[in-house]
């Protein structure tokens, strides 16, 4: 089995196969962006629109690298700047670019679903950058990959996910994609930054570091989403990081060789110790970035190679 879907909207729907696929197909990508000549061109003749209506920086870099070591035409658009603020409707701007062919549509949304919306509305491959609190898919396969060069497997390992669950699309993809290849999940932060349904994820939860940390071979950071926070949910900065930032002191609960991992942006001194997070004998941050562009590349390449395929046979059948 290989890799069938029309989209990457979520981890959700995809079988573990597919996953192994997407990886397996990511990993000699890595190779290749080690190299000198870094120039394919399987996405030679499509256009690839980026259009983040969130701010970001390395996942817009990241699919714009992608699709430019493919071959692909690269567009973004800056959506603060354009007709959306003279009130056209997301699905609106959608068809209007939709009308214009491209082959695949890179979002990041703020609002939960609203990828998936679009999704409906186009004739191209699309994929999620990020929508809301609910998916960021090509975050968590990268983070996926990043593991299994790592750990050297992907399955039976201990993964702690700590600090703003609630608010965080990494953790919900990473949830998704950990538990289908048969990890044992823990989520450690507050009681206020766990999501409601926590207990129903098929996780432990604890709001505790030492407990969550204990025996785990990955430790997963996340960002705190003042953003998405209207406050009161967590009491100071500084207390916060003696609760739950990660410094050495508590990774000293997890295994020797436990692996730390942030999706970015860091607060350093907030989440995590600035210096542990350079670290590059337990931090693998750096490597995650790396990754991205190369699971990037693997989800494009496969998405045209299915949109090839289905416009093959719409013109046949
Ligand atoms: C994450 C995101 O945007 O969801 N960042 C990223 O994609 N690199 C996490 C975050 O913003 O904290």
């Amino acid at each position: 089995m290989t890799f069938r879907a029309q989209h990457l909207l979520g981890i959700e729907p995809l079988a573990p196969a597919e996953i192994t696929a997407l990886l397996d197909r990511a990993d000699r990508y890595v190779a290749f962006n080690r190299g000198a000549a870094k120039h394919a061109d399987s996405l030679a003749g499509m256009t690839q629109v980026n259009m983040f209506f969130e701010p970001s920086t390395r996942t817009q870099a990241s699919f714009e690298l992608a699709g430019k070591r493919l071959g692909a035409d690269v567009m973004n658009m800056a959506m603060r700047a354009s007709s959306l603020n003279k009130g056209e409707t997301l699905i609106d701007t959608a068809m209007t670019l939709n009308a214009m062919h491209p082959d695949l549509l890179v979002v990041r949304h703020p609002n939960s679903g609203a990828v998936d919306l679009l999704a409906q509305k186009v004739t191209c491959a699309v994929l999620n950058a990020g929508d809301g609190r609910h998916e960021h898919p090509t975050q968590a396969l990268l983070d996926a990959l990043t593991i299994r060069r790592a750990k050297g497997r992907l399955h039976r390992l201990t993964v702690a996910i700590c600090g703003d669950i609630a608010h965080s699309r990494v953790a919900r993809s990473n949830i998704w994609l950990l538990g289908k290849m048969e990890n044992r999940i823990r989520l450690v932060g507050p009681p206020t930054l766990m999501p409601a349904a926590a207990a129903e994820l098929g996780v432990e939860v604890t709001d505790d570091m030492r407990a969550g940390l204990a025996d785990a071979d990955v430790v997963m950071m996340l960002r705190l989403q003042r953003e998405r926070m209207d406050g009161g949910f967590v009491p100071s900065e500084r207390e916060y990081y003696h609760r739950f930032g990660l410094d050495s002191d508590k990774l000293a609960h997890a295994k020797p060789d436990a692996i730390v991992m942030h999706p970015g942006p860091m607060n350093r001194g907030v989440e995590i110790d600035g210096t542990l997070a350079d670290d590059i004998n337990r931090s693998v941050i750096q490597e995650q970035v790396e990754m991205g562009v190369a699971v990037r590349m693997a989800a494009m390449e496969l998405l045209a190679e299915n949109l090839r395929a289905a416009r093959a046979e719409a013109a046949h059948g």
